[in-house]
Order: structure tokens, then sequence, then C-alpha cells
């Protein structure tokens, strides 16, 4: 029996295991995905003793997907540049780690939008939070031209702009007429509205006119952000996919198969945060 997990404190609310188990279940592959609250201060311990706690690996979700780089024998390129890790395999008792959030993200864009390219594009980008930054390494590996960063708190925008040198500029939350007309993509990758009540908005009238955009997060499935873009008249693409495609190569990498995000998976996981979805 094959077994892998995702950690996280607080973790009841994690979808992945439903993921997973869909999976798992199509493939009829004999192995369990649960999920294990651990404490930031249990975290180091956890990591260390994965392998012989008998997983094959696991996902880490908030808050250690920063911290757990520390707590890995083999953190890839992209876990390097990123500063954060959200997969984590067992290969000959040593455990290796990478990011698939990028990933996720940008297959997500394609899923939804099979014509789009990202090569040569500007993306206007709200949050600076590890998420953005894993967002940022990936579009610009898919051609990217270069990233407009805003945040709530500058400081955080100018440290990713320097370590994207040349490809990331920052622009203040507060004044972004200029960068909207400019912008091809937008996207919402704070957590504004999720751990808080405050939501996210910008001046939708200033945005390029065909700009799509996308948000990171998926609670309501259309969040207030793109319920607003959506009346503007632009293309959309829901961040709940960018959950479904993130899973992917931990799933090849831990059950050997590679699986496929279809709407059938969309469906389950979409009804389960809203009950009336009709997709
Ligand atoms: N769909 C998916 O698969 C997926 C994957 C990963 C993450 N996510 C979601 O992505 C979001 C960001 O994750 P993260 O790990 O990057 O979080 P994080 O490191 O905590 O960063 C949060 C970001 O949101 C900003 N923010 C929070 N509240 C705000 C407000 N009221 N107004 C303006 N900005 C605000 C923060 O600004 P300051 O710097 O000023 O605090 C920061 O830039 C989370 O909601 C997470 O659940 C989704």
């Amino acid at each position: 029996m094959i077994k892998a997990c995702v950690i996280g404190f607080p973790i009841k609310h994690s979808r992945s295991p439903m993921i997973h188990g869909h999976w798992l279940k199509r493939f009829g592959i004999e192995g369990e995905y649960g999920r294990v609250e651990v404490r930031p201060e249990e975290l180091r311990e956890f990591l260390g003793t994965l392998p012989e706690r008998g997983y094959a690996g696991c996902n880490i979700t908030l808050p250690h997907k920063e911290p757990a780089c520390n707590y890995v024998q083999n953190l890839d390129d992209r876990g390097q540049r990123t500063g954060s890790i959200n997969t984590v395999y067992v290969r000959d008792g040593q455990t290796f780690a990478t990011s698939t959030d990028g990933e996720g993200f940008v297959e997500n864009i394609l899923w939804r939008l099979p014509g789009f390219s990202f090569a040569g594009k500007t993306a206007l980008i709200l949050g600076a939070g590890g998420t953005s930054r894993a967002l940022i390494d990936e579009m610009l590996r898919r051609g990217l031209a270069r990233v407009l960063l805003a945040n709530r708190t500058p400081e955080k925008a100018e440290k990713i702009a320097k370590a994207f040198p040349g490809k990331v500029t920052t622009v203040a939350l507060a004044q972004l007429d200029k960068s909207l007309a400019e912008t091809d993509l937008l996207i919402n990758a704070t957590s504004a509205g999720v751990a808080d009540a405050a939501k996210i908005s910008v001046p939708f009238a200033k945005l390029k006119q065909d700009a799509v955009v996308t948000d990171v997060n998926y609670v309501p499935l259309v969040t207030p952000f793109l319920q607003e873009a959506k009346a503007h008249g632009h293309p959309i693409v829901p961040g709940l996919g960018m959950l479904l495609h993130q899973a992917v190569p931990g799933f090849a990498l831990w059950f050997g198969k590679r699986p496929v995000v279809d709407e059938d998976l969309y469906r389950l996981i979409a009804r389960d945060i809203d009950p009336g979805y009709a997709g």
C-alpha cells in the first residue's frame, strides 16, 4: 500500500485527499492519501522521519511551505529559486522536494484558454507572498516578457523584484491605472477576502480590453474579484483548476501514474465548495 498525505496547520479543510482519492480510484491503485495536522514546532521532526513513517511523500500547505525548505534533504532548482515547496517525495530513503504551484497556475490558464500564450506578455500581479513568487518563476520560464508587481507592503514586492532582475517592476497598489492599460494578464495572488473581510479590487475600466483575469483563490469558485472582471467583459480563469493541476506532479511522483485533470474532477471538488455548482 503506497501512502502519501498533506500536512499543514490547520489542515482539516484541505481538499487534496478528495483529489488524490479520485485519481487512486480511477487508476485502481491500492494507495492512501490522508491529512495530517503538523504544528510548526513538529515540522522538522515530521519531515525528518517521513521515510520511516512509511510515506512515499507528502504535500505541504500553509504555514509550512517556506520553513519546510530547511527540513528536506534535497531541494530542486524551483524550490531554491522560490524558497517555497509544496511537494515532497522519498527516493532511496531520502527526501526530495519541489514546488508545483507555478506549474499548476500556468497549466490551469492553458487548460481553460487553450490558445493562450505567455510569450511576450505583461502580467500584473497583486500580492507578493510565496505564491506570487512561484507564479513569476514559472511564467518567466514560459516566455512571459515582464511582471508588474503590486503589494500592500511594498518592501515585500521589492524583495521579489530583486530576485528576478530586469523582469519584475514594482508598482504602487493605489496607482494602477497606467499598469492596467499595459496588462495582458491580471492576477490576484493575495489572500485578501480569504483570511479577512477585505476584498481586493482594481479600477477594471482602465484594464486593457482583452486582458485575461485570474485569481489564485477559489472559495467562492468565482471570487468577487473575478465577478467584477467578468462584468467588465474580461475572460476569467477561476483558481480551483490551479489546485487540481498543482496536484498532478505529486501524484505521479508517489503513485507512478500521471493523472489528467478533467471536468469530472473539477465538478467533484467544485460541488464540495458550492453544492449548487451546475457545471
Ligand atoms: N489555487 C491554488 O492551488 C493555490 C495555491 C497556493 C496558494 N493559493 C492561495 O493563494 C493565496 C496567497 O498565498 P500565499 O502563500 O502567497 O500567502 P502569503 O504568503 O500569506 O501572502 C499573502 C499576500 O496577500 C496580501 N494580502 C493579504 N490580505 C490583504 C488585503 N486585505 N489587502 C491587500 N493585500 C492583502 C499580502 O500582502 P502583505 O504582504 O502586505 O501582507 C501578501 O502579499 C492564499 O489565499 C492561498 O490559499 C492557492
